[in-house]
């Protein structure tokens, strides 16, 4: 910490004389791209606020270490250069004088390679992710936008963070996209390409890309939008904003996650957004004055609406509405309305929340992204998205039915380093044994039951698969395969470091949990069950994509 010395050196303190609460504050002349924060779990959060050549511009909580640092997080203030940052803090002030800029953040070496790092899952360099938010393709990039606490591993101070790829599965991770602000954090949403400038935002043939999201204040949730002309790097937020303040009708705080999309038929926005106890229909021609329309109780957060066609046939369609939890129902929309006619149904579980898809595809596919609720222990990040997946409607003896599979994108990750056939599971145990020092790995395989009891697979002590014929579970959630009378169930098993995700039957059933391996278990990677049959194993290796 040598240089440090140097870096504070350009570091004034001042003292506010005669306040009660003693804030103390900073002046740094920004010329570097990262000011690095110490966060130390042992203070309680405080206020800390942030000024630009003296005028106000955001306010934050933050647990800033007096002593040493459990971790260290950063605040991008690339754009800020030449510009003076003024820093105050409510708390204890000692570690003030410890913040410093720098062109690198705090432990940029190691970046990506941290022991409990997901190596194939995004996740934040600092602070804590949850839901993905404005999922939008536009000139090549896929857009993840995402809430984030860039100052601390735990919710608060929501951020729309933002990453961009190429591929859906190698990640840049970008400046936030949206600030908190007087109306509050910055809680989920969506974002949608203005093509025909109906909010009046384009400039020449740039389009606007929006994001309408939710502004959480204290009181209430208002919905709210912002523009960027320059693919999402910047936002501009309407001066108006809120476009919709909605506490008073549903006499709740709870009216947020606004999900907006273009509904061609009709020409005209569609908002779906969560209020109090279901999901409301707004319609808008110009994004900022929307209509009420509709209602459907029985959803929590996180809209979705989208029309998906059955078995690929564009004739054949039905529209898809979930909330947070991922239970669907289907039904038909005319624009206004969504009518529902079948559900609820599960197709996925476990650590997965608040899914959304993306907008404007280059291509027909419904692609979806989850936040992985997911810690990774002793990490100075918490949360990750799960693989990006295909939602497809595929007819099923119990009628159409949502399937969920990893993009093929994905596929360039994987190598097939194994595949056999027809084996005892003391074999399969056998052979998997060279395998178990490896971090990730995918497995894809196929068991065939031959006493109608239970059977499945552990990693290390950690049920992965647990297949009950009697009761039809499968980790305790129903679970019927197409042929009922089947004594066969695959699974196609992808597990990172700290986190498996599993795929049941091509997608008819998958879900998610945090990898806990038993670490005094000597059983390994185990198959169980009465003579079971392992009909095909398939070991796959895989490639970081942080490298
Ligand atoms: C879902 C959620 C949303 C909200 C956001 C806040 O996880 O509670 O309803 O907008 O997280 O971070």
């Amino acid at each position: 910490m040598n240089s440090l010395t140097l870096k504070i050196a350009a570091v004034c303190v001042f003292l506010f004389a005669g306040l009660s609460l003693s804030a103390e504050e900073i002046k740094i002349k920004i010329d570097k791209q990262y000011l690095n924060l110490p966060v130390s779990h042992d203070q309680d959060r405080s206020k800390m606020t942030f000024k630009v050549d003296g005028e106000p511009d955001l306010s934050v909580v933050i647990r800033l270490a007096a002593g040493n640092a459990d971790y260290w997080v950063f605040k991008d203030v690339s754009h800020l250069k030449g510009k003076t940052l003024t820093i105050s803090y409510d708390g204890n002030s000692e570690g003030l004088n410890k913040i410093f800029q720098d062109d690198v953040i705090v432990g940029q070496d190691n970046l990506y390679k941290e022991k409990n790092r997901p190596q194939f899952h995004f996740t934040t360099r600092r602070g804590w992710i949850n839901d993905p938010n404005g999922l939008i393709y536009y000139d090549g990039e896929y857009h993840l936008f995402y809430q984030h606490n860039p100052y601390e591993r735990e919710w608060e101070n929501m951020h729309w963070g933002h990453a961009v790829s190429k591929d859906l599965v190698h990640w840049e991770e970008l400046p936030s996209a949206l600030y908190p602000d007087h109306l509050g954090g910055m809680f989920s949403g969506s974002a949608v390409m203005d093509y025909d400038n109906t909010a009046g935002y384009n400039k020449g043939k740039t389009p606007a890309m929006i994001a309408i999201y939710t502004a959480a204040g204290a009181d209430k949730q208002v919905q709210c939008i912002a523009y960027s002309l320059d693919k999402g790097r910047t936002f501009t937020k309407y001066e108006a904003n809120p476009v919709i303040d909605s506490r008073h009708i549903w006499n709740s705080k709870d009216t947020r996650d606004p999900k907006v999309f273009w509904y061609t038929p009709g020409k005209h926005w569609v908002m779906v957004l969560n209020e109090r106890d279901g999901h409301s229909i707004y319609t808008s021609s110009n994004l900022k004055d929307w209509k009420y329309e509709s209602h459907v109780t029985g959803f929590w957060e996180c809209p979705e609406l989208f029309e998906l066609p059955v078995d690929g046939n564009p004739n054949n369609t039905k529209w898809v509405m979930y909330g947070a939890s991922g239970t669907y129902m289907l039904g038909s929309f005319d624009g206004k309305v969504f009518t529902p006619e079948k559900g609820k149904y599960q197709y996925t579980t476990g650590a997965i929340y608040a899914a959304q898809t993306f907008t404007n595809m280059p291509d027909s596919r419904r692609i979806q992204v989850g936040w992985g609720r997911i810690s990774h222990p002793e990490m100075p990040f918490n949360g990750m998205m799960l693989l990006p997946t295909e939602l497809t409607l595929r007819t099923t003896k119990d009628g159409p039915r949502l399937f969920n599979l990893p993009v093929k994108e994905t596929e360039t990750l994987f190598t097939p380093v194994r595949d056999w056939q027809n084996l005892t599971s003391d074999k399969a145990n056998d052979l998997l044994k060279e395998f178990y020092n490896t971090d990730c790995l995918r497995i894809k395989t196929r068991i065939k039951l031959s006493h109608a009891t239970d059977a499945g697979f552990n990693l290390f002590g950690q049920r992965i698969v647990g297949y009950d014929m009697n009761s039809n579970t499968i980790n305790g959630v129903f679970y019927s395969p197409e042929d009922m009378t089947s004594m066969e169930l695959s699974a196609d098993i992808y597990i990172d470091r700290t986190s498996i995700e599993v795929f049941i039957d091509d997608g008819a059933y998958s879900y998610s949990m945090e990898r806990k391996p038993d670490t005094n278990n000597k059983e390994g990677f185990h198959f169980w069950g009465n003579n079971i049959e392992v009909k095909d194993l398939q070991v796959f290796s895989v490639k970081s994509v942080w490298n």
